[in-house]
């Protein structure tokens, strides 16, 4: 397994729509996943997408680390998860309703800020053995799979901002809003 070096904003790879993946089972795919999912762990995210680590490919890992999830409200909190990956994702939204959450991108280090997503979703794809994956997800499960999919259709969280002074770096943020939650970087 090998770290991967992540690209950051400004990059072209992380604006561009990502290709499907035609066989999750490829070794190169697995390879993938695995030196994905070292690198997600070494930086210390909740997510990476594929397109993050310059392969232009619909497929992205994450893991709801059971500290995290504890730390959200009672309401909409999903179970924490292992590292797994999800391949060529589609998100349906369970309703309208969306919610601002505090969210960070290994590709925008040191940054943070409040992004409106929906509250709950339904995403399927194809887990790394290839097998249909179909999941309904609230809470920091249905965030990270948003901010995730929107890797690989080129789009970054700031993009989805409606209010740019919900924005900070991290150590400011922590120095005079220190009761804000924290995410996690994806
Ligand atoms: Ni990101």
């Amino acid at each position: 397994m090998a770290l991967l070096k992540i690209a950051r904003m400004g990059h072209p790879v992380l604006l561009g729509r990502a290709e499907p993946v035609t066989d999750p089972t490829h070794p190169e795919i697995q390879r993938l996943i695995d030196d994905m999912i070292e690198t997600m762990m070494d930086a210390g995210g909740v997510g990476l997408a594929a397109p993050q680590v310059h392969v232009p490919l619909r497929l992205f890992v994450f893991h709801l680390p059971s500290a995290r999830v504890a730390a959200e409200d009672a309401e909409g909190v999903d179970g924490a998860l292992p590292p797994r990956a999800v391949i060529n994702p589609e998100i349906r939204p369970g309703s309208e309703e969306r919610r601002l959450g505090w969210e960070g991108c290994l590709s925008i280090p040191g940054l943070r800020a409040a992004v409106p997503r929906f509250a709950q979703i339904t995403y399927t794809g194809l887990d790394r053995d290839g097998l249909a994956i179909r999941r309904t997800a609230e809470g920091l499960h249905a965030v990270v799979v948003q901010h995730e999919t929107d890797h690989l259709d080129g789009i970054l969280y700031p993009m989805r901002m409606e209010n740019f002074s919900l924005m900070g770096f991290n150590e400011e943020l922590a120095r005079f809003q220190p009761a804000l939650p924290n995410a996690g970087e994806g």
